[in-house]
Formats: C-alpha cells, sequence, structure tokens
C-alpha cells in the first residue's frame, strides 16, 4: 500500500466536537473534549478525522455560518487546543482534515457587514444586484425554509445571493481579492499542521446567467488554482469535495483529462460519490442490487491519484437529490414514514433507526461501505449503531452527544444541561447504546465496525482494486470481486431476508478466519462475506461486468 497516497487507503471518521467530549462541564463538546477521546478513534483504527467547522459563528447552520475564517468558536476552545489537536492526533498516526466553507459567509462576518455598507475593500465581496430576478434558474436547496436565493439587505438597498440560509451569504468568486482570502485561509489552517479539508458545497461558487449555477468552468478553473496553491507549499495535504452531483458531473471535480485515463488528477483527490449512498438503502428495502450495480457502473473512472470517499450518513439529512422523483417518494414512504423524519429532499435519521436497528441490516450495509470502492467515511457514533431525535430542529436529530457509557450524559459532560439532550429512549437511549458496553461485548457492532477496519487495512483490493460485479440470477445477492494484483476478494450481500445458496470456490473466509472447502455455500438473510479466493481465476467466468 506505501506506494499509493495516503488518502486512497484511509479510513475516514466525521466528527461534530459539539457532540464529542466535553471536557469543561459547560454542556458543549470542544476540541480537549476531543483529545481526551483520542485513544478511543486510535483504537477504532480509523485513519483520518473530519471535524465538521469549528469556527466563530452565530450557528444559524450550526457552524456552516462562519464569522472569523481565523479563529475556533468559544464553545470550543482557542487555537492553542486547535494545534494541540492536531498534534495530539499525529502523534498516534491520525491526520485531521477540516470543512473550509468557500462559497458563503455568516452574515455577522465583518466582510458582509462592511459589504452592506460599501466600505472598501469589501464592496463587492458579495453578489449583490437590484433585482432578486437574476440567476432564476438556480434550484433553491434549503426547501423547507427558503422561497428564493436573494435576500433584501435594507442598509445597502439591494439584494444578495444566498445558495443555503438568508444568513449565509454567498461570496462573490469573481472578485480577485476573494479568490485570494480564500487562498489565505487554507495556508493558515495547513501551516498549523492541518492535513486538508472537506471543501463545502463548491459547486456554486460562481454564477452565470442562462445556467444552474452549478458546476461552472470557472468554478473548476478556480479550485485547480486552490488544487495547485495546495500541491506547491502542502503535497501532502488532501482536498475532499462535497459536491451532491451525479457520477458524470462529480468526475470533473477530479480534473485530469477525462479523456486519458492515465492522466493524474489536478483539482480534487477526493470527491464523496453522493449517488450511491440512497441506492444502497433501495436496493437493501427492494431485495435488489440493480439500483447499486447502474449506479456503479454509471459512475466513470476517476484519475490514478484520486480516490471516491463513501458514505451511509452524515451530519445531514440523507440526501434524495440523486434520485427520481418516483425514487424519492417511494424513498420517503420507506424510510421516512413520518412527515417529521423528513427535511428538505431528504431523510434526517441516523443509521440504525433507518435499518429498524437489525443487527444483520446495519452490518450489511457497513459491509458495502467497506468493501465497495471509495474510502469509507463513519459518521460518529455509527459505529455503535446510535439512535437520532427527530423532534430537535433542522439536523440536530442526527447531532446529539455521543454516548460513552451509562453514567450521567452518557458520559460526555458533566452540566446539569447538554447543548441538545442524549438520547434517552427504551431502544437507542444511553443507558443500553453505549461504548464502554460494546466494548465489553465482543459481538457488539462496535467489535464488527473494528473488525471490518482491520481486515480493510490488510487488503489493499479493498480500497485499490478493480470491482467486477456477480452476474447471478436472484437479484437479490450483490456480489463483486475487488481484484488488485494477485489478490482477488469476493465479497458477497445478501439483500433479502431469505437464505441464498451459491457455490464458492476454495476461500478463505477474511471475517471468520476460516479456510472454506470448494463447494456450496449459504448467505444467511441479509448475510455477508468477504472472501479471498485462493484459486485466482475460479470466478472469473462469472464476474462478467467490470467496472473501473
Ligand atoms: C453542506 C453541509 C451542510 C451545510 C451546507 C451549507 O451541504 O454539509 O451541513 O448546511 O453545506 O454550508
Amino acid at each position: 500500500m506505501s506506494s499509493s497516497p495516503w488518502y486512497q487507503t484511509a479510513i475516514f471518521y466525521e466528527l461534530y466536537v459539539r457532540a464529542f467530549q466535553d471536557s469543561n462541564g459547560d454542556g458543549h463538546g470542544d476540541l480537549r473534549g476531543v483529545i481526551e477521546r483520542m485513544d478511543y478513534l486510535a483504537n477504532l483504527g480509523i485513519d483520518c478525522i473530519w471535524l465538521l467547522p469549528t469556527y466563530p459563528s452565530p450557528l444559524v447552520d450550526d457552524g456552516y455560518d462562519i464569522a472569523d475564517y481565523y479563529n475556533v468558536h468559544p464553545d470550543y476552545g482557542d487555537l492553542q487546543d486547535y494545534r494541540d489537536l492536531i498534534e495530539a492526533a499525529h502523534a498516534r498516526g491520525i491526520r485531521v482534515i477540516a470543512d473550509l466553507v468557500m462559497n458563503h459567509t455568516s452574515d455577522q462576518h465583518p466582510w458582509f457587514q462592511a459589504s452592506r455598507r460599501r466600505v472598501e475593500p469589501f464592496t463587492d465581496f458579495y453578489v449583490w444586484s437590484d433585482t432578486d430576478e437574476k440567476y432564476s434558474d438556480a434550484r433553491i436547496i434549503f426547501l423547507d425554509t427558503e422561497s428564493s436565493n436573494w435576500a433584501w439587505d435594507e442598509l445597502r438597498g439591494q439584494y444578495y445571493w444566498h445558495r443555503f440560509y438568508s444568513q449565509q451569504p454567498d461570496l462573490n468568486f469573481d472578485n480577485p481579492a476573494v479568490q485570494q482570502e480564500m487562498l489565505d485561509i487554507a495556508r493558515f489552517w495547513l501551516d498549523m499542521g492541518l492535513d486538508g479539508f472537506r471543501a463545502d458545497a463548491v459547486p456554486y461558487l460562481f454564477e452565470r446567467e442562462g445556467t444552474n449555477c452549478e458546476n461552472l468552468p470557472e468554478t473548476h478553473a478556480y479550485l485547480k488554482r486552490l488544487r495547485a496553491f495546495v500541491d506547491a507549499h502542502y503535497p501532502q495535504a488532501l482536498l475532499l469535495c462535497e459536491a451532491n452531483q451525479w457520477p458524470e458531473d462529480v468526475r470533473a471535480y477530479f480534473g485530469g483529462d477525462p479523456n486519458d485515463p492515465a492522466a493524474p488528477g489536478d483539482e480534487f483527490h477526493m470527491c464523496f460519490h453522493f449517488p450511491v449512498m440512497p441506492r444502497l438503502y433501495m436496493a437493501l428495502r427492494r431485495g435488489d442490487r440493480s439500483p447499486v450495480v447502474q449506479i456503479m457502473e454509471r459512475t466513470p473512472a476517476i484519475p490514478p491519484n484520486c480516490q471516491w470517499c463513501t458514505f451511509l450518513r452524515n451530519h445531514d439529512e440523507l440526501t434524495l437529490e440523486m434520485v427520481t422523483e418516483v425514487e424519492r417518494q417511494w424513498m420517503w414512504t420507506q424510510y421516512a414514514p413520518e412527515p417529521r423524519m423528513r427535511l428538505n429532499l431528504g431523510i434526517r435519521r441516523r443509521l440504525a433507526p433507518l435499518l429498524d436497528n437489525d443487527r444483520r441490516k446495519i452490518e450489511l450495509m457497513n459491509s458495502l461501505l467497506f468493501t465497495l470502492p471509495g474510502a469509507p467515511i463513519l459518521y460518529y457514533g455509527d459505529e455503535i449503531g446510535m439512535g437520532d431525535n427527530i423532534w430537535l430542529p433542522d439536523r440536530m436529530g442526527v447531532r446529539t452527544p455521543m454516548q460513552w457509557d451509562d453514567s450521567a450524559n452518557a458520559g460526555f459532560s458533566s452540566a446539569n444541561k447538554t447543548y441538545a439532550p442524549v438520547i434517552d429512549d427504551p431502544v437507542f437511549g444511553y443507558q443500553r447504546v453505549n461504548v464502554a458496553a460494546q466494548q465489553a461485548d465482543p459481538d457488539s457492532l462496535y467489535h464488527v465496525i473494528r473488525r471490518f477496519i482491520t481486515v480493510y487495512k490488510a487488503q489493499p483490493a479493498l480500497a485499490l482494486g478493480e470491482l467486477r460485479f456477480l452476474e447471478h440470477p436472484n437479484p437479490s445477492l450483490l456480489g463483486f470481486e475487488r481484484v488488485y494484483n494477485d489478490q482477488r476478494l469476493l465479497c458477497l450481500h445478501n439483500l433479502s431476508d431469505s437464505p441464498i445458496e451459491l457455490s464458492t470456490p476454495a476461500a478463505h473466509d477474511l471475517l471468520t478466519g476460516a479456510d472454506l472447502p470448494p463447494g456450496s455455500l449459504t448467505l444467511p438473510p441479509y448475510g455477508h462475506r468477504w472472501l479471498a479466493l485462493s484459486a485466482p481465476d475460479a470466478t472469473r467466468q462469472r464476474a462478467q461486468r467490470t467496472v473501473r
């Protein structure tokens, strides 16, 4: 694995600092708290932490509305704590990336306040207009709260453009000063030792009349400039792209030359693969592999120095933007029967509740996360099957305190009141679902995930291998090979509640350690197997479809 760049074989962990550990008893998780829990992360085996925004912010969008790019929100600590966190992670071989929100700031940012007053050089830092009719082909993203991408500013006497909350004015990337500011901000954090960024909401940097204002050539050109800057000064740093788009559109964010598979990418090292995510849930509920097979076949090859990043859940609603209207309605019926579970074009629930808290399904979905192409990213708490609280506002229901043990506040905080209530319902409550209990129980979900991580790291084919789907008459069998050099893995998933019989060659079961003779194998309902094939060519004739 040593020859491939670190991020191609890494396992990521998405961490919400406010939720993780409160070190000073004020009810809010903080950077010192993360440091206190660093051994937990090292033990789990993850390679890179992604920190959700920790900048000063009025928290209208929970920190994605930044009021100062060069500091830390006082709830979380200060810059020294940030440095210490990076150092504590690095000491354990863990890297740290953080959100970089380029598209917009908070309306409380001094730039915006100055821009409202036409104070130079900030007058044109934002996208101002006398009418609210420009760029009318751009969709509204926060559909439940916003009715326009324009908001009126009384002080300036003009409208300003915003793709998210109206308290998040979009920066004007046509202004060279704005472009430079973002490079300076990147430099500041990378100089501090940060290992890269999860670049937030990048498709929307530029606006052009007559377009949907997404994925514009100007946007790509600027992102390439950011990459060139990073490469020149921080060659180990990672840029991970958040573009919730179709695979062919996301492909452009890797850069390189789409006609030359050997050409290196020169934009983002990694991009989230959004469209595969809802299709995993669709395939499971339908007992039919085709949504997953189809989207992977529709996924273009990416440059050799790049990697996809895949996930099951994150801090947002489970987005249904990249499915058809019919599929979206079906997904809502299946996975969000209560209206309160729906938000914008998605579902605000966590992994375990989505999967009926059925261990077989939770393991199956995680198994797909680890065995399909793309670097897996775990969302904090999902490794122990935490629940959610759909009654909290916005997306806060999937951002509740981490459940460490069965003591008060789940061991998260000694405060009387925490920033959000700890989950304490009879099924997902911290008394039952917590790290300590699962660490003590060798059969727990935690230990299954840990095993996945260990095996993933020992099997480069899972990170780097080609994907070849198995043809099988039973549509509920989602089987594929991952092939890398002379390594050939067979990953089997049963999407149905009936056992599936299949014949397999001699193999080594990577999860149980058992050696299997050639013969028949029964995949139990919702079962999964990771098999290393000792007879390299045995399944070749059955593996007909090659992707990537
Ligand atoms: C991204 C973030 C989301 C945030 C939005 C606006 O989609 O994941 O949490 O609200 O960008 O910054």
